[in-house]
């Protein structure tokens, strides 16, 4: 049997990541992004988008919204037709360069739940462009996802770190659980989960095909913060930190190698265009995955 495809039901992968995917930003008075890192807050805002944006081929009308709840807030709706304004000075990370810039109204919703002068901004993708690290990966780049278009973990991952923690975390910890993740701030990355392998066996994969497209593992995933934050509550705690610092640290999957103190769990993913023409550009639950290559042992994957 292979593995499968379990939580998310996803679309249109291309080189750039999911439509919809982290294409939108809450940025601070500078342009700065704001993510849960600082602003743990960003975990309770709740995003809905029309369901026929899911379809292939699908442009927004004039009554298309991006639907944004968040509690104690009123719904901010945002047409997904293009924002007319440009932002310039928007930056996260190493990238800066102009954005789109979603208005006053969306300005004062945000400004008012995180009590900081806010702006929501949306990558202007007819204009720029944010490689990935070209270390990792040449010729890809992303909108405002963290580092890397996709990523990948395992149900079989998480409920081998389950049994390690007194309290299990749910997946969301990590950030597949949502058919799309608007904003960088809020999502992590773009997690594609997996169910019916081994545990941490993606750790291990270089190339893997999902319908008709070629992932390729580039870089395990080492984790920030984000984590330790429970979704639902917006508060942090030690775990799932610490247990991780004890199975899924350098200085144990990779003691050969140079220690930076950091933490694994899960693979990043670059996609590869499709090359066979006329089927849809759709991966879906219940695809299969075929792995094609992987290396044998964690130390020998990048990281
Ligand atoms: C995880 O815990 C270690 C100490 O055990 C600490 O040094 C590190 O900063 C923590 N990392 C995160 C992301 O919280």
């Amino acid at each position: 049997m292979h593995p499968s495809l379990l939580l998310v039901l996803l679309f249109f992968p291309s080189l750039q990541g999911f439509r919809w995917d982290r294409q939108w930003l809450v940025v601070n008075q500078r342009g700065r992004a704001y993510t849960q890192r600082v602003e743990p807050k960003l975990a309770l805002v709740e995003v809905n988008l029309p369901a026929e944006a899911f379809s292939e081929g699908w442009q927004p009308t004039k009554t298309s919204y991006l639907e944004i709840k968040a509690p104690g807030m009123d719904l901010l709706k945002i047409s997904l037709c293009k924002p007319p304004k440009v932002s310039d000075g928007v930056s996260v990370w190493e990238w800066s360069g102009s954005a789109l810039d979603e208005g006053d109204e969306a300005s004062k919703w945000f400004t008012n739940y995180l009590g900081k002068p806010s702006r929501m901004v949306r990558f202007n993708a007819a204009s720029e462009t944010r490689p990935v690290d070209p270390v990792y990966a040449q010729g890809y780049s992303i909108m405002f996802s963290d580092m890397f278009p996709f990523m990948l973990a395992s149900q079989g991952s998480l409920d081998e770190l389950n049994k390690l923690l007194k309290e299990p975390v749910p997946m969301n910890r990590f950030r597949p659980k949502y058919f799309f993740a608007p904003f960088s701030g809020s999502y992590h990355i773009s997690c594609i989960l997996v169910d019916g392998c081994e545990p941490f066996s993606e750790d291990l994969w270089t190339e893997i095909k999902i319908s008709q497209f070629s992932f390729q593992g580039v870089r395990l995933c080492s984790r920030c913060k984000v984590p330790t934050i429970n979704q639902d509550t917006a508060i942090a705690g030690p775990e799932p930190n610490e247990t991780l610092m004890k199975y899924r640290s350098d200085k144990v999957l990779r003691p050969d190698k140079k220690q930076q103190g950091k933490i694994y769990f899960g693979q990043n993913m670059v996609c590869k265009e499709s090359l066979t023409e006329g089927k849809a550009k759709l991966v879906k639950v219940g695809d299969p995955i075929f792995v094609l290559q992987k290396v044998s042992t964690a130390a020998e994957a990048v990281a």
